[in-house]
């Protein structure tokens, strides 16, 4: 089958309408007759609300409150514990109460409510909650073989909230229609949203979500949005009148989710040749006030907190924990961001206390095909970090510069990596995928659930449907994600709409084209008419999976990398500048390497301001700093070129032998520049690593 479109940048299919400024996003519509909807939230961390007053004039205000709801007032998501609108308690600083609607949006904003709160003591430090969203244990071998080792290494990790600051803040419009409520909006996952809904309206009032144009994501987009979408279609039922809710960015900081904080707890236990004997690993999430998604971040966060290391012996143990904050949901990595920082900070201590050169360490210890998993999966020929690892060393001549760097105001620090693609376990089994191809008068149309935000889902979807059906890219559509026209494609996260939902795809293709014959899709629909070709998600037959007892083959695959960091810390102001960055990255194979490239860029960056600028401030539960003026995240002048390579390794269970990419890129950068500072003897454990933390981290404690 000859490949024209996969494997060249070609053209994004959004490219155009974004560089024109003809593609619409949420703030860009408007209905006739509309209203504008705002959110009034507490203020308080924890209390009982004892009454709303309005200090206003409520004449031409719709006024939404908890009585309103005509069906449940809970979220749906994986628990139902999370309120739409306040009933007695308020359990966050940012939680919604009340909700209005005015034609003008200053007499909206003009409006005061004053609510009358009982406060109660907040609980605020994750280490002292009872209240324990989700546990997990994952046993390798046995724990007590820690009693064998030569050398016992300890250690305590943390890591701070991060907020997402896509460009484009929370952002819907809920329009009464046909009787039900139609909501367009900035969404992730419009059949979330769509479920959130129904539940929300009941049974008499039918939903539906569009996504519109989304300007980022990052997980931020994925669960959250149900609750704007839910407030815009309450208030729209109640008026009658199409609803705009558009968070501005001090609301959208303070209020929506972000990434768990963390502290991981390592015991590591290891054999004077650097062999790994045990290794016991704590983690604990603070997963805010409500339990959003935070079992599934717990468990990959746990499933990836050992590293890509083979050992033996292995025990994991892993808590989501209440605290009354703004609950914390998905952020690109899921929790593998948070534990992968703490593994490769530890071992690189590993390695300091037994002499050893942190690259030899990690090559002795790498997984290699044939190795099992913490959760006892048996890796295939697809682990490649032995590959990584030796190409980021090669090329940035690490050990040279490792030497050359030593007692100067330089250093050179790497992390090794991996991220399981796609639903964990049997997630992907369950969740039964669709996807759908449709020949038109002109081509074919893609009708999937997967949303473009950004990261380029229409182009490359269109890229895989091109090359397996033989036709031009050009001539491949991409359908405007609705939930009345396409079907669910599962969401949009979790590094699986290449791998999975651009493997249903190919099939749908290749089922097409045998259907065709030696018409072309135009041919075919001037003498037959439509042909619509529908296919389910079929996961590898070989996946055993126990959510019991979280053995067996967590993910399909793996993408794997090695991110290399040199900096240089300014020895008066303890500013660091990074000089340069080295990505290696192992994803199958890339689709678009455009694209691709963007992915590991990005990635990188925000992994890069996660290791040292980016810090959420907290005062008494609430965002202390929720501005992009003094929560900063890393622009172009922070950040050199970033030198990104693509090893390829085709994996066969892929669209053309592509993995997932979209989260591996964040997992690396932190460690990689925490390891770089220690080589400057700072004992950095905590990010975000700021100068202050920098100046104030003791100097050659080495161990
Ligand atoms: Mo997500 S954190 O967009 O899987």
């Amino acid at each position: 089958m000859p490949v024209t479109a996969v494997g060249q940048s070609v053209s994004r299919k959004d490219g155009i309408g974004k560089a024109t400024g003809a593609a619409k996003y949420a703030d860009d519509l408007t209905w006739p007759g509309m209203l504008h909807g705002r959110t009034i939230r507490s203020t308080v961390p924890r209390g009982r609300i004892r009454a709303v007053l309005f200090d206003f004039d409520t004449t031409g205000f719709t006024i939404v409150d908890h009585a309103d709801v005509p069906g449940s007032n809970m979220v749906d998501l994986i628990e139902r514990d999370q309120p739409l609108l306040a009933v007695h308690e308020v359990r966050h600083v940012g939680e919604p109460i009340l909700l209005l609607a005015h034609e003008d949006k200053e007499v909206l904003h003009a409006a005061r409510v004053l609510v009358e709160y009982e406060e109660l003591p907040p609980l605020l430090d994750p280490e002292g909650s009872e209240q324990t969203f989700k546990t997990i244990t994952i046993d390798k071998g046995d724990a007590a073989a820690m009693a064998g080792a030569d050398l016992v290494v300890e250690g305590t990790y943390q890591t701070g909230h991060q907020e997402h600051i896509y460009i484009e803040p929370n952002g819907v419009i809920a329009v009464p229609e046909d009787g039900g409520i139609t909501v367009h909006g900035s969404i992730q996952c419009p059949f979330y949203a769509l479920k959130a809904l129904k539940a929300l309206l009941g049974p008499d009032i039918p939903a539906r979500v569009v996504q519109t144009e989304t300007g980022g994501g990052f997980g931020g987009k994925e669960e959250f949005p149900s609750i704007p979408a839910g407030h815009a279609a309450l208030l729209a039922h109640k008026s009658g009148r199409p609803v705009k809710i558009i968070y501005d960015r001090v609301e959208d900081m303070v209020s929506t989710t972000k990434r768990h904080p963390s502290i991981v707890r390592h015991r590591t236990g290891v054999k004077r040749d650097g062999t790994l004997v045990a290794m016991e690993v704590e983690v604990i999430l603070d997963g805010g006030a409500y339990v959003t998604l935070s079992p599934v971040v717990l468990s990959r966060g746990c499933i990836h907190a050992a590293g890509p290391y083979r050992c033996d012996n292995i025990r994991i143990e892993g808590r989501a924990v209440f605290t009354n904050t703004p609950p914390n949901g998905a952020f690109r990595g899921f929790g593998a961001p948070q534990t992968e920082f703490a593994v490769e900070v530890q071992m690189e201590r590993v390695a300091e206390a037994l002499g050893m050169d942190p690259v030899e360490f990690r090559r002795k210890n790498a997984l290699r095909a044939g190795d099992t998993t913490a959760t006892g999966q048996v890796l295939r020929e697809d682990c490649s970090a032995l590959a990584v690892l030796d190409e980021a060393v090669r090329r940035t001549e690490f050990a040279r510069k490792r030497t050359e760097y030593e007692g100067t105001d330089r250093a050179i620090g790497l992390s090794l990596f991996y991220h399981g693609a796609g639903f964990t376990g049997s997630g992907e089994r369950y969740l039964k995928s669709r996807a759908r191809l449709e020949v038109t008068p002109t081509g074919v149309r893609i009708a999937t659930g997967s949303t473009e935000i950004g990261q380029g889902t229409r182009t490359m979807h269109a890229q895989i449907v091109a090359d397996a059906l033989g036709v031009p890219y050009e001539s491949v559509e991409v359908a405007q994600p609705d939930t009345k026209h396409v079907v669910d494609s599962g969401p949009t996260v979790a590094s699986r709409t290449c791998m999975v939902v651009g493997k249903i795809l190919e099939e749908c293709a290749v089922e097409m084209r045998s259907e065709l014959g030696k018409l072309s899709p135009a041919e075919y629909f001037a003498k037959h008419g439509a042909m619509t070709v529908e296919r389910m998600y079929e996961p590898p037959d070989w996946i055993r999976w126990d959510d019991a007892t979280y053995r067996g083959d967590a993910y399909a695959t793996y993408g794997w990398g090695c991110d290399v960091v040199e900096l240089e810390v300014d020895p008066d102001t303890f500013d660091v500048r990074l000089l340069e960055v080295t990505a290696v990255q192992e994803f199958g194979r890339p689709i678009h390497p455009a694209l691709a490239r963007g992915q590991i860029e990005g990635g990188t960056v925000q992994g890069l301001g996660y290791a040292l600028l980016e810090r959420v401030v907290m005062r008494n539960g609430a965002m202390a700093n929720a501005q992009l003026t003094n929560y900063t995240i890393p622009t172009t002048l922070d950040v050199p070129e970033i030198d990104v390579v693509m090893l390829e390794n085709p994996y066969p269970g892929g669209p053309f032998g592509a993995k997932g990419l979209g989260e591996l890129p964040m997992d690396g950068p932190a460690p990689a520049v925490v390891n770089a500072l220690r080589h400057l003897g700072h004992d950095i454990r905590a990010i975000p690593a700021t100068p202050e933390m920098i100046a104030a981290s003791p100097v050659a404690a080495r161990t």
